[in-house]
């Protein structure tokens, strides 16, 4: 059968992908040492000093973080068309149409989807919006920890969280909402990628996917 090469993501939106997709890692693993850190209480006295190397680690992931967002956002607006906001969200015919049509693909009652669609699916495009929306809570919070003092930082702080352990608990909340999405992604593209020969995984390396000839 023959296949016909299309130009789906820029390389703006790769980049994004994995510094959002690297960082998030990164700001896992250190936001666990940062709330129960794992090293003996005696090392933090000597010269590795454990927990602030972390959190020098955490600020530096959650600048990438925040980049990463920040063009994700850039993108949404003025990306290409698979890449702006109303593309993933439920808003046209087509869009309610292929949402209903991806749920039922997934729930394995009906095999078949959208093979002129070249972006995500609108089930997919909804996480992601929400996804992104998390995103700003998180790196509002973020930064409201790390700077109290900044006047903006303490007039929408307090505005959006109240206290700073308010701030705190729901950075800690939301951190769950990345790892479990982060699972579900993975096994997700993976699914689709063995379900639809369209090259879903190699498209976030490469930009490019593939469609059959008519
Ligand atoms: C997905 C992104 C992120 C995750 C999963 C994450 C995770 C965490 C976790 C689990 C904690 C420990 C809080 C606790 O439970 O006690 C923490 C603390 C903190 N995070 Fe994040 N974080 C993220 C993004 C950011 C960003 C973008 C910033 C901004 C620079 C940031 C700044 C901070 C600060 C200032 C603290 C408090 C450090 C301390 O109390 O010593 N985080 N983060
Ligand atoms: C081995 C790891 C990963 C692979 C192979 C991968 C692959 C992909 C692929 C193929 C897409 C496009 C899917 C579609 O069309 O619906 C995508 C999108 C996306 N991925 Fe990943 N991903 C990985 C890890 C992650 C992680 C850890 C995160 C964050 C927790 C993440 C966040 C996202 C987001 C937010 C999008 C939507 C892109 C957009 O905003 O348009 N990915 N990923």
């Amino acid at each position: 059968m023959a296949y016909e090469k299309k130009k789906c993501w820029s390389i703006l939106l790769r980049l994004y992908h994995w510094a959002f997709a690297l960082s998030i890692v990164t700001l896992c693993i250190t936001g666990f040492y940062i709330n129960s850190p794992w090293t003996n209480s005696m090392t933090e006295g000597s010269a590795s000093w454990p927990m602030a190397y972390m959190r020098f680690v955490h600020f530096v992931a959650g600048y990438v973080f925040t980049a990463a967002v920040l063009t994700r956002i850039f993108l949404y607006l003025f990306g290409n068309k698979q890449e702006r906001i109303l593309e993933h969200l439920p808003v046209t015919p087509r869009n309610i149409k292929n949402l209903f049509s991806t749920i039922l693909q997934y729930s394995y009652i009906q095999d078949s989807h959208d093979p002129d669609r070249l972006g995500h699916n609108i089930l997919a495009g909804i996480t992601y919006v929400i996804t992104i929306a998390a995103a700003v809570f998180q790196l509002a919070s973020g930064f409201y920890m790390l700077f109290p003092e900044i006047a903006i930082w303490e007039k929408y702080g307090v505005m959006i969280f109240g206290s700073q352990q308010m701030a705190r608990y729901i950075h800690h909340l939301l951190m769950w909402w990345f790892m479990i999405f982060a699972f579900i992604h993975v096994y997700l593209v993976i699914w689709n990628d063995v379900k639809q020969p369209e090259g879903l995984i190699s498209s976030i390396f490469t930009g490019v996917k593939f469609t059959h000839k008519a």
